[in-house]
């Protein structure tokens, strides 16, 4: 589909969402049960969804795109490369009440090469440029990208100016760097989160040269400190796998980042907080353990955290389990 109208030229920073902190996409991990848990820690994190194929949307059986009310201001992840497809399924999401569209262009695993889409679509910018442009033209919400500062060999300022001029001409005026490049070959996912160095330095070139984009930094971040420094540079910083593994961070987002003056939760003020929503879970038919494996991480850090981990894991998951098991962990931290 080629490109049939440049949207109007940005004149002014891009949509009202607070974009200072979110939590990045991460498959299996930032489920609707961790976006509630997430965001009963933090107001302004601005969270996203896993990734979901526009296939699934589409022609899948179950409902990918359900969340809770509390999960606002919240993103869905598209995963895809037909325009018409995406531009379906960013309507679908409007409909919904997702306050935010983003397409991945960072993803590097092979099921998703195949179809083809992910970080591969950086080598196809205008690709890339027409998906968005169909987005946008059927939905108000922002429209964004997620993207890495490279892919193999092609991984100079140049590559990336390209990529961001061209997906920017068809109106994408927000975009989320993963400050790492991937390889499409001989990687895993999981390798390509660690393997090729990080570059926060380009990410920062690129908001100097395109100071009206809203540019946000991805990629090994792990303190709130590190985040204040990369938000004297940049309009906001994802998180990933701190915010999964060590979710307490989230407690102080507002208050150290956003200037709220709103109290900071106590671990167990958050857990506290987190047992009416399991047991309307339980109630509703659900496992214990879908929601348990995702606060395991709540007391990192702490005398007995050890303890809790391993009593949640040995037991949430039995036939039956309830919400004694939560208190039991809890209590196991203290026990000598
Ligand atoms: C378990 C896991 C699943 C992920 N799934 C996605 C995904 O669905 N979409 C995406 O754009 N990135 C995905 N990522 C990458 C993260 O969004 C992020 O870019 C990456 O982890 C680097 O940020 P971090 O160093 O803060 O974790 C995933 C990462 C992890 C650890």
């Amino acid at each position: 589909m080629p490109l049939t109208h440049i949207s109007e030229p940005l004149t002014t920073m891009p949509n009202t969402i607070n974009r200072t902190f979110s939590i990045a996409p991460m498959l299996d991990w930032t489920d609707r049960h961790y976006r509630y848990f997430a965001r009963l820690m933090s107001s302004e994190t601005l969270l996203y969804t896993e990734m979901v194929t526009t296939g699934a949307i589409i022609h899948g059986k179950g409902d990918y795109l359900a969340y809770n009310q509390e999960e606002h201001p919240l993103a869905l992840q598209l995963g895809g490369s037909n325009a018409t497809d995406l531009a379906t399924c960013a309507k679908i999401a409007a409909e919904r009440g997702y306050d935010e569209v983003n397409l991945n262009v960072g993803c590097p695993s092979d099921r998703v090469q195949s179809g083809r889409f992910g970080a591969c679509l950086m080598a196809e910018p205008q690709l890339v440029a027409e998906c968005v442009d169909a987005m946008r033209s059927v939905v108000d919400i922002p429209v964004t990208v997620k993207t890495r500062i490279g892919i193999d060999e092609q991984d100079s300022y140049e590559f990336l100016t390209q990529f961001i001029d061209k997906v920017a001409t068809a109106g994408c005026d927000t975009f989320i760097i993963h400050a790492r490049k991937a390889w499409l070959q001989g990687l895993s996912p999981k390798e390509n989160r660690e393997i090729p160095e990080l570059d926060y330095e380009r990410v920062y070139q690129l908001k100097r040269d395109y100071p009206k984009l809203s540019i946000s930094i991805n990629g090994g971040v792990k303190t709130l400190a590190e985040c204040a420094s990369h938000l004297e540079q940049l309009d906001g910083v994802m998180v990933g796998r701190e915010a999964y593994q060590n979710p307490y961070i989230l407690a102080q987002v507002d208050q150290l980042l956003c200037g709220s003056d709103r109290p900071v939760l106590s671990r167990d003020a958050v857990l506290e907080k987190m047992i009416p929503y399991m047991e309307k879970h339980l109630q509703q038919g659900g496992r214990l353990n879908h929601i348990t494996r995702h606060i395991t991480g709540l007391y990192q850090g702490e005398v007995g955290s050890r303890a809790w981990r391993r009593y949640l894991s040995e037991n949430a998951h039995r036939q039956g389990a309830g919400i004694e098991v939560i208190h039991q962990a809890r209590e196991s931290m203290t026990l000598k």
